[in-house]
């Protein structure tokens, strides 16, 4: 659906006429198109002293990407991105000039710029002093995308000890993150665990040759999901319930996939998502579970009717598809699995501790099966959407919807594009570093982490 004041804001006289009323002003943000440049301006590299060959390694790979890399703030060009590494600071004094060198140059960011962190975990910091340091870089992440105008966003990547800046899944997250398709993810921290991975031989069509499958794919989200792993070079079997049949059928002629009716809580859906999946295209390599129900009620007047097909759709079926899916030997090296989370289960949501519980569960699920799809050779994560325009969103009260909508740092919700953007990310070949995660896509909600 439209958010009709973000334009009206964008757009002649109102656009004014809210900047003398001192009215938020949400950007018009920069998503993907093709064609278009990475970044809308040249790329600053910054760093802490003893962070420079990590500096130098990421300025080179920014420099394979035909960027216009910089290592000083020189002249008065405005920025379309700024990286700081600080992968070896080891005080929390050592973030002080790569910070104050960063904070001018905010104001010098081009609408839709970027500022991506590089750092290390603090779990595994071998001092206490190394540990603060590496928890500040979250902190000031955090804040400074809270500063961000102009639909810029702010993230971080935060690399395992032992993993090198090198890895092709630091490059997968950097690139996406500087990128478009990551238009809604703003102040999040993306742990990157291994060097696993491979930069894709077309970076335009990274999922070539791949069979993904889509639950819930008859619209919103899922329509989405399967519009972008099609044109980022999947195959895609699109999966709904039989009275969403039609709708079904129109996307999957759209992105030239296969449609297959099935409701994922059957007991043989495994079963036959296999047979459809092996006997029209013969393999299979990513799958999303993004099928999802909301039955919102104070807990108070809670039922078993409103609980329990909740909890089945949104996380037991997931599970049990994947368990399944496993027990067959269908998920092998480079499989993907990418369920969907929601802001509601890392924060809490007032009538929906249903939906929560079932997100939440979502989140503990894929955290707890990444060794087990590490052993074949794949990934398991999740993502997080917080308010996207969609059906879904579009039935909340209008004064709810429209709180929702402007609290979080881009004051805007997501479009269905943005949740499908960072499944793509997920489900790439550049992605095989990061698994058990859970990435939020929610414009930095100021609800929750
Ligand atoms: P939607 O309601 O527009 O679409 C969900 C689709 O799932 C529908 O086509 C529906 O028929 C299908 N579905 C439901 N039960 C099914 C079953 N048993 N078997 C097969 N298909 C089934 O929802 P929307 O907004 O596109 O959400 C997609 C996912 O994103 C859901 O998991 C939702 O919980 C999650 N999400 C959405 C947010 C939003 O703001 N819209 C925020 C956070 C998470």
């Amino acid at each position: 659906m439209t958010d009709t004041y973000l334009n009206l804001v964008n757009s002649g006289f109102t656009k004014k006429l809210a900047k003398q009323l001192g009215l938020p002003r949400p950007a018009v943000l920069r998503r993907h198109r093709p064609g278009a440049p990475l970044v809308p301006g040249p790329v600053l590299v910054l760093h802490d002293d003893a962070s420079d060959p990590d500096a130098d390694a990421l300025a080179t790979r920014l420099l394979e990407w035909d960027l216009d890399v910089r290592r000083h703030a020189t002249g008065d060009d405005r920025f379309g991105a700024v990286v700081v590494v600080l992968t070896e600071a080891a005080t929390p004094e050592a973030l002080s000039a790569p910070m104050l060198a960063l904070g001018p140059v905010l104001k010098r960011l081009a609408p839709g710029g970027r500022v991506v962190t590089v750092s290390r975990p603090a779990a595994s910091a071998g001092s206490a002093a190394a540990a603060a340091t590496r928890q500040g870089v979250d902190g000031a992440l955090r804040s400074l995308a809270k500063e961000l105008r102009g639909g810029a966003t702010g993230n971080g990547i935060v690399v395992a000890d032992g993993v090198p800046v090198t890895a092709p899944s630091v490059a997968g997250a950097l690139h996406f993150l500087l990128s478009g398709r990551s238009a809604y993810v703003d102040g999040q921290l993306l742990p990157v665990t291994s060097d696993a991975g491979t930069l894709p031989a077309d970076p335009d069509r990274p999922l070539d040759g791949r069979v993904a499958v889509v639950t819930g794919a008859a619209r919103g989200i899922g329509a989405a999901i399967a519009r972008v792993l099609a044109r980022d070079g999947a195959t895609v079997v699109v999966v709904d319930v039989p009275a969403a049949g039609d709708a079904l059928a129109k996307v999957a002629n759209e992105v030239r996939g296969s449609a297959l009716q099935l409701d994922i809580t059957a007991d043989d859906a495994a079963t036959r998502l296999l047979q459809h999946v092996r006997s029209r295209h013969g393999r299979l390599d990513v799958v999303v579970h993004n099928a999802g129900i909301t039955r919102d009620k104070l807990l108070a007047n809670m039922t078993a009717e409103k609980w329990d097909p909740v909890v089945g759709v949104n996380v037991v079926a997931p599970m049990r598809i994947t368990q399944g899916l496993l027990d067959a030997g269908a998920l092998g090296d480079g499989s993907r699995v990418v369920c969907l989370a929601s802001t509601s289960g890392i924060a809490g949501n007032r009538g929906q501790t249903n939906y929560a519980a079932s997100k939440a569960g979502v989140v503990g699920f894929v955290a707890a099966s990444a060794p087990a799809l590490a052993q074949v050779g794949g990934t398991i994560n999740a993502v997080a959407p917080g308010f996207i325009e969609t059906d879904m969103t579009a039935r909340i009260p209008f004064a709810t919807r429209e709180v929702a909508r402007r609290l979080s740092s881009l004051q805007q919700g997501g479009q269905p594009v943005d949740v499908a953007e960072t499944i793509a990310f997920l489900a790439s070949p550049q992605a095989a570093g990061i698994s058990g995660e859970t990435l939020r896509v929610c414009g930095q909600n100021m609800v929750g982490r």
